[in-house]
């Protein structure tokens, strides 16, 4: 049985799967461990393209061998640099951007994603993205910071004119308070 809800990075990459396609553009403005990057690249195919953000070098050496592993490099370029910065390095329509927000798990839980530089990439990839395309991001509160990311980043959406964007919320209702959850955002219009 397939599983849509087993976790919130299950439920960002099963709302892209329904979007995204061959031969489109897409952000992963937190590489990380290079899953989210993998997945984007896979499903953009080889005449598409993904870029991926992350301040660390360690997790940008992560997601190359990830993507180099599963034949996925040719469509991939890697970014070492903060997506805040996402308008310097972009210069095309996006379909789609990914931000799995916190720290890299098995990484260096110091470094976190901070709500200045968040919200700066996601002024950034909305004014990329086309009509219909979608941002995802998946929130964690648990972390020290986490709560003050979310606080700011809710101010940020909760304003956003819905005769252009919708942006849904989706919690799980039977986990811990801080479990980590789901922001979508549609472009439309
Ligand atoms: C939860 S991890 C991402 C997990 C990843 N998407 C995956 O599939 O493994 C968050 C990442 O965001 C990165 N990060 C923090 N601030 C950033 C910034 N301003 N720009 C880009 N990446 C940042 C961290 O270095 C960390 O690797």
């Amino acid at each position: 049985m397939m599983s849509l809800f087993k976790d919130a990075v299950s439920v960002s990459h099963w709302w892209l799967q329904t979007y995204l396609t061959q031969g489109m553009v897409a952000v992963d403005a937190t590489a990380g461990n290079g899953y989210d990057t993998v997945f984007l690249a896979g499903r953009v195919g080889p005449t598409g393209r993904v870029y991926a953000f992350d301040i660390q070098e360690e997790a940008l050496r992560e997601t190359r061998a990830r993507i180099t592993e599963q034949g996925l490099a040719d469509r991939v370029e890697l970014i070492h640099a903060g997506h805040e910065r996402l308008l310097e390095y972009v210069n095309e329509p996006i379909n789609a951007m990914v931000f799995n927000l916190g720290y890299r798990p098995r990484g260096d839980k110091r470094v976190i994603t901070r709500p200045e530089t968040t919200i700066e990439a996601l002024k950034g990839g909305m004014t990329l993205l086309v009509s219909g395309g979608l941002i995802l991001l998946t929130v964690y509160t648990g972390h020290p910071g986490g709560e003050e990311e979310w606080t700011s980043l809710r101010q940020f959406l909760v304003r956003l004119p819905k005769e252009k964007w919708q942006v849904v919320k989706l919690k799980f209702l039977n986990r811990p308070e801080k479990a980590p959850f789901n922001i979508g955002i549609q472009k439309y219009g």
